[in-house]
C-alpha cells in the first residue's frame, strides 16, 4: 500500500493533482479590513505549497462584505479593481509555488456571520443560531432577488480567482453556513421555491453550480464540500446528502469534499454539540474509527462516481491508505495538524506515520478545572477558544514564518480576539 497517497488523481474536467493529500480549507482572518489578501496570506501558502500537499484549498473567500465568517476573511464581492487583481494573483502565485493545484473556498455566511459584523445577517429564514453567547445576530430571510444575485456572485468570484491563476473552486455548502441552511429542514422554512422538498433547497447550490461553471468553463476544477449530514434531529440527513451528490454529480461537479455538522452540532472536528446528536443511517465499518466521515463516503461512492475528499479526524497514514484502498476516499483533506506542520503531507508521503494530535492537548481550562467542560455553555466556549489557537497558529506562520505552538488556549484568545477589534475597527 506504500505508494497510494502519492498516486495522482485525474479529475472529470482532466486537471489531475499530483497526489492525495490535501489541505482542507482553514479560515485565516489575513486579508485587510477590506478583505483584499496580504503578503502574510502569501507567506502563508508558500509555506503549505512547500509542505508537499497536492492541492491546497484557501480559507473562505466571502461574497458579501456583510456576510463575513470572521473579520479577515478575503472578500470577492464584485469583479476585481486592478489592486484587488494583483493581490489575488501574488496570493495564487506563492500557493501553487512547487507546483500543487490551489482551490478557491468560496462562501457566504449566512446566519452563522458574526454579531460583531452584521447583528441581522442574511438566511433562508429568521432562524436564530442556537448558542448562548449572543455571538450571532437575528437573521432576516432572503428575498428571491437577493438569493439570484448571491448566485450571480458565486459566478463572479469563481472567474475572478481563474483569472487570478488559482487551478480550482469548491464551493462552500457544508459546516451551517448559507447553502448549508439552505438544505436544511431546520434552517429553511421557506414556501417558495427554495423551500420545501430537496429539490427546493438543494436549487441555490446547483444554480451556483451552473454559474460557476458557466464562468469557468468545462476544463478548470469545480469542487463543493457537503455535509454527510447536520447530525442534527429534523437536519439535513444522509439520504439527503446522497441525494444532493448525485444531483452534483449531473451538474458536472469535479469533486465532493464529505464533512459534516455546523456550529450547533460540531461533528467536524469530533466534537459534540449542546443538544444530542441526530444518529445517520450509515453502515459502521471498524477499519475507520478516527476519520469521522469515511463510513459516510463509502456508501456515497455506491451512488456517485465522481473523485471523493474525506476529511476530518485523519492522523494515521495507515488510516490514509486503507480509506484509500478500502475505496471510500479519493483525496484526504488534512486540517488542524496543518496549523503547525506545514509539510505534513511531504512527511506522510516521506513514510511518517502518524501527525500529532493537538486537538487531544488543547483546553482553555487547566487539567483540574476540566470538570467545567461538562457544563454545556461553556464546552462551547472551550470550543471556541481551542478554535482561536489554530486561528493564532495561522496568524504567526503567516506573519513570522514559524507557528507558536507554546502559545496558551487562553493566550491565543486574547490575541485573535484584539486582532479582530482591530480588523473591526478599521472596516470600510
Ligand atoms: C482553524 C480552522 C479553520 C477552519 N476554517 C474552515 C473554512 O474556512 N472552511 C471549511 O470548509 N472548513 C474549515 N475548517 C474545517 C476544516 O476544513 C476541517 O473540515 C476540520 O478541521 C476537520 O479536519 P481535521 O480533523 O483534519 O482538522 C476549519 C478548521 C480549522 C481548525
Amino acid at each position: 500500500m506504500d505508494n497510494l497517497l502519492a498516486q495522482t488523481v485525474t479529475l472529470p474536467c482532466g486537471a489531475t493533482l499530483p497526489n492525495r493529500l490535501a489541505k482542507a480549507a482553514m479560515t485565516e482572518g489575513l486579508a485587510t479590513p477590506a478583505g483584499i489578501p496580504t503578503e502574510a496570506l502569501e507567506q502563508l501558502y508558500g509555506l503549505w505549497s512547500d509542505g508537499g500537499a497536492g492541492m491546497l484549498l484557501s480559507g473562505n473567500i466571502q461574497v458579501d462584505a456583510d456576510h463575513l465568517e470572521r473579520p479577515g476573511n478575503v472578500v470577492i464581492d464584485r469583479e476585481p479593481d486592478a489592486a484587488m487583481q494583483q493581490a489575488l494573483s501574488s496570493w495564487a502565485k506563492a500557493a501553487t509555488r512547487k507546483g500543487n493545484h490551489f482551490w478557491a473556498q468560496i462562501s457566504h455566511a449566512g446566519r452563522q456571520t458574526q454579531a460583531n459584523v452584521n447583528p441581522h445577517p442574511k438566511a433562508p429564514s429568521a432562524v436564530k443560531v442556537g448558542l448562548p453567547g449572543g455571538q450571532f445576530g437575528e437573521p432576516v430571510a432572503l428575498t428571491v432577488a437577493e438569493i439570484e444575485d448571491i448566485v450571480r456572485r458565486f459566478g463572479v468570484c469563481a472567474a475572478a480567482v481563474k483569472a487570478a491563476g488559482f487551478t480550482g473552486v469548491q464551493v462552500h455548502a457544508a459546516h451551517g453556513y448559507l447553502l448549508s441552511e439552505f438544505l436544511s429542514p431546520r434552517t429553511n422554512l421557506r414556501t417558495d421555491q427554495y423551500g420545501g422538498e430537496l429539490a427546493n433547497r438543494a436549487r441555490p447550490l446547483l444554480e451556483i453550480i451552473a454559474a460557476v461553471r458557466a464562468a469557468v468553463g468545462p476544463e478548470f476544477p469545480v469542487s463543493v464540500k457537503l455535509n454527510s449530514a447536520d447530525f442534527q434531529k429534523g437536519g439535513f440527513a444522509f439520504e439527503d446528502s446522497l441525494q444532493v451528490a448525485t444531483w452534483l454529480e449531473a451538474a458536472s461537479v469535479d469533486l465532493i469534499e464529505i464533512s459534516g455538522g455546523t456550529y450547533e452540532q460540531p461533528k467536524l472536528m469530533g466534537m459534540e454539540g449542546l443538544e444530542e446528536e441526530e444518529k445517520q443511517n450509515v453502515a459502521e465499518s471498524t477499519m475507520m474509527r478516527e476519520a469521522y466521515f469515511v463510513d459516510f463516503a463509502l456508501a456515497m461512492q455506491e451512488k456517485v462516481s465522481i473523485p471523493l475528499m474525506v476529511t476530518g479526524g485523519f492522523r494515521r497514514r495507515a488510516a490514509m491508505e486503507q480509506a484509500v484502498a478500502g475505496g471510500g476516499a479519493d483525496l484526504i483533506g488534512l486540517g488542524r495538524p496543518m496549523c503547525v506542520m506545514t509539510d505534513a503531507p511531504a512527511r506522510l508521503l516521506g513514510g511518517l506515520d502518524e501527525l500529532p494530535r493537538y486537538e487531544q492537548e488543547l483546553s482553555l481550562f487547566p487539567a483540574w478545572l476540566s470538570f467545567l467542560e461538562g457544563i454545556k455553555a461553556l464546552r462551547a466556549v472551550t470550543g471556541f477558544a481551542v478554535q482561536f489557537w489554530y486561528y493564532a497558529q495561522l496568524d504567526a506562520l503567516g506573519k513570522t514564518g514559524q507557528a507558536a505552538p507554546a502559545l496558551s488556549v487562553f493566550a491565543a484568545t486574547r490575541r485573535v480576539m484584539s486582532l479582530q477589534k482591530e480588523l473591526l475597527a478599521d472596516r470600510p
